[in-house]
């Protein structure tokens, strides 16, 4: 197979899509996998027909030559698999959460800044393309400068099945989810300055909050509310659908349940179905997030090959992870949190 050599760490839930995904792009494959667990590394290794299979990570690392990394484990081992493929020189992709903390993530951004390695977050909720359909009405400038956008995620879906860490964690919501739904805030309506949270939890039976409500001043003057829950009941169970109000000077854009987009803006009101589509691998109610899988793994392969900075690099996603710890700080005191000291 010609094109990137990859290898993929951690053989989980999740990673499975990202294999899914790599089979869809061109000019890169997956050569080595590795987990730790011996059953995860089997199946996924038989279900992709990857012979190059290895249990420690240091020992692929040792053993390959890899024009880049794709990292698909949790959030405890990414520091150091990021600062492995730094010390190699190896390309990375870390999927979210970023890191443990804020000081780890930094340490990321800079060991690989130190190595002149390119480093991505699989950050891919923004690669949605019923987002990018968003992100394109505002470019195009129909609805004038915005001022508003609600940004929403409410759902009853039984995410604890398929990965039952997220019901042990002190965090949830903001963390697993919540992180996804201010990266959307900050594509759409850039930077913020200031996070102003609540959160409950409603679920007795799981450790973390699963109800978060958060308000951010934006630096361009806008303000949003980004608000998560996993405790809403709903007549039509819209997960994983992210749901978008934006009001500007010259009109709206809305994103309904269904993939509806409706645009109200200075030639008129247009109404579109920006469902995605459903890849060959993919199954409902996921196929939103699996394509969107496709679409950032595409961008990492044209980044390295142009040498552009990926939109969801390390550095971008500290803005993104500081949210999460501000919305955290301030859920806990009840006050604003300002971003500006979390990211020096
Ligand atoms: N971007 C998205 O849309 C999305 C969706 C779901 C999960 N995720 C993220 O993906 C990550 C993985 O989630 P998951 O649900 O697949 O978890 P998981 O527990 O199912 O899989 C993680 C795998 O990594 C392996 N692993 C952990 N540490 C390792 C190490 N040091 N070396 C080798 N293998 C190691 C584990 O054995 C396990 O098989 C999480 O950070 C989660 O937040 C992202």
């Amino acid at each position: 197979m010609a094109g990137l050599r990859g290898a993929l760490i951690g053989c989980g839930f999740f990673a499975v899509n990202q294999m899914q995904g790599w089979r869809e792009i061109e000019g890169a494959s997956i050569v080595a996998i590795c987990d730790r667990d011996a059953e995860r590394l089997r199946i996924v290794g038989d279900q992709f027909g990857i012979a190059r299979r290895y249990s420690d990570a240091a020992a692929m690392f040792a053993n390959e030559t890899l024009d880049f990394v794709d990292i698909a484990t949790t959030a405890p081992s990414h520091r150091a698999l990021v600062e492995m493929a730094a010390a190699q020189r190896v390309p990375a992709i870390c999927q979210k959460p970023f890191a443990p903390t804020l000081a780890d993530a930094k340490a990321m951004v800079k060991a690989c800044a130190d190595a002149d390695v390119p480093l991505m977050v699989h950050e891919n909720f923004r690669w949605q393309s019923p987002i990018q359909a968003v992100r394109a009405v505002l470019d195009s400038g129909e609805i004038g400068t915005p001022f508003f956008g609600r940004i929403s995620f409410r759902s009853a879906y039984d995410v604890f099945s398929g990965q039952p860490y997220l019901a042990t964690g002190k965090r949830f919501i903001i963390e697993d989810l919540g992180i996804h739904i201010l990266d959307i805030g900050r594509f759409l309506l850039g930077d913020a300055s200031t996070i102003t949270t609540r959160t409950t939890r409603v679920n007795p039976a799981i450790a973390g909050e699963d109800v978060a409500t958060m308000l951010m001043d934006h630096a361009s003057g806008a303000t949003s509310v980004v608000d998560c829950s996993y405790a809403t009941k709903l007549a039509v169970e819209p997960f994983p659908e992210t749901l978008i109000e934006i009001d500007g000077s010259d009109g709206t854009i809305r994103l309904a349940q269904g993939y509806k987009l409706t645009v109200t803006g200075k030639s008129g009101t247009a109404v579109s179905d920006v469902s995605p589509p459903l890849l060959s691998w993919a199954s409902r109610p996921w196929h939103n997030i699996q394509e969107s899988v496709v679409a950032i793994q595409q961008h990492w392969v044209d980044c390295l090959a142009t040498g552009k900075e990926p939109a969801t690099s390390g550095a971008d996603n500290l803005k993104t992870f500081a949210l999460v710890e501000a919305a955290y700080a301030g859920a806990a005191s009840h006050e604003p949190v300002h971003l500006d000291a979390l990211l020096k």
